[in-house]
């Protein structure tokens, strides 16, 4: 078991499969992109799915997310979900990805074992996707959701970050698009992780003012919480029922109290936290032989130095080095 000091239990596993990505969100890296992880530093698809076999068999973990960077740019991921499939026991399996390729990949995705996944999309308008994600690639992301709903790759959730002055107006189109196609669509507080440390509190949309502007079209009412378990998105129902929205307030309403995440770098690194400032290695025992008892007992040691909350608010906070797409949203 992946327990920390505050009795909080890891049962949630993000694997970064690459840093790499084939937009440049303009809140995520800059124009020219990063300094990529060279690909011998990168975890091979053998070591990922041996980890995550340790972590299924032998930590309890039993939900796993595929992130990046763009994970679909990882040329072994339908392998590596297949195999993670024939782990006993299966995990719950689920991607996060731009959209960018899903519509070549869904059914392909969905055969290997794939239960569901959530597409980043941040307006419906397509120059404003071009300036935001510095590509023109708009069509392909709405063409990639509307192949994983049909390959049976649900919910299909969406994730949407509010920027001022370029898409916070379109919060309520974005919620009737996604009731329209039957997606269920999510809001992000914007978070201190981008690459150019450009992020200010000040600028940042709030769920306050995302709440607000939903309510100018929409009937919200909360769901229990209950229902919410340790899941980063607050959600309310829609008019009624039975659609869904759910907000993701990081910076203004933390969850980290039930958080139950452990995550993997695609260097092979355990993080405890998006804003953790350490790493704990594990490709260095991987490629020294270690057996699994030892890797799970590398990273149990990893996950008790868990940290109580994100630090966000404390005066000395300072982002991790690592910006989030390469640690894995
Ligand atoms: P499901 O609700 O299970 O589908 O997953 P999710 O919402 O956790 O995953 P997704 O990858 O879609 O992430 C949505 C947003 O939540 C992204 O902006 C993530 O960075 C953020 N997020 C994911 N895990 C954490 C976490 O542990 N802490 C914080 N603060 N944000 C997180
Ligand atoms: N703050 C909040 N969300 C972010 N994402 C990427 N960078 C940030 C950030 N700085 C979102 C992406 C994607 C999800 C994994 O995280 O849009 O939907
Ligand atoms: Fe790529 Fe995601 Fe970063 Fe956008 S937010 S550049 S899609 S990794």
């Amino acid at each position: 078991m992946l327990i920390d000091t505050y009795g909080r239990v890891a049962t949630d596993l993000r694997v970064s499969l690459t840093d790499r990505c084939n937009l440049r969100c303009t809140y995520c890296m800059p124009e020219e992109g990063l300094q990529w992880l060279a690909k011998p530093d990168l975890l091979t698809d053998d070591e990922i799915v041996r980890l995550i076999g340790i972590a299924v068999t032998d930590l309890g973990v039993t939900e796993v997310r595929f992130t990046g960077g763009e994970p679909l740019l990882r040329p072994g991921l339908v392998g590596i979900v297949e195999r993670c499939a024939a782990l006993a026991p299966r995990p719950k399996m689920s991607l996060t990805t731009n959209g960018i390729g899903l519509k070549r990949t869904a059914a392909a995705l969905k055969a290997a074992g794939l239960d569901r996944v959530n597409v980043s999309l941040d307006t419906l308008r397509p120059d404003v996707f071009k300036t935001l994600t510095r590509r023109d690639r708009h069509h392909d992301v709405i063409d990639g959701m509307a192949a994983a709903r049909d390959a049976g790759l649900t919910p299909v959730k969406v994730n949407a970050v509010l920027m001022p002055g370029l898409n916070d107006d379109e919060a309520p189109d974005l919620l009737a698009w996604a009731v329209e196609h039957d997606y269920e669509m999510r809001f992000i507080e914007q978070m201190p992780l981008d690459a150019q440390h450009g992020w200010k509190r000040d600028g940042m949309i709030t769920a306050g003012d995302i709440l607000e502007s939903l309510r100018t079209r929409f009937t919200l009412t909360a769901e229990g919480e209950d229902e919410r378990g340790s899941a980063p998105a607050e959600r309310w129902v829609v008019d009624g029922g039975p659609h869904r929205v759910g907000v993701i307030a990081s910076v203004t309403r933390p969850f980290c109290r039930a958080c139950d995440r452990t995550r993997l770098t695609a260097d092979g690194q355990v993080r405890t936290c998006l804003f953790a400032r350490e790493e704990s290695d594990l490709r260095g025992a991987l490629r020294s032989g270690a057996p699994d008892e030892e890797i799970a007992r590398l990273w149990k040691l990893a996950m008790w130095g868990k940290k109580a909350g994100s630090g966000l608010d404390d005066p000395s906070f300072l982002q991790p080095d690592r910006p989030m797409s390469a640690i894995g949203g």
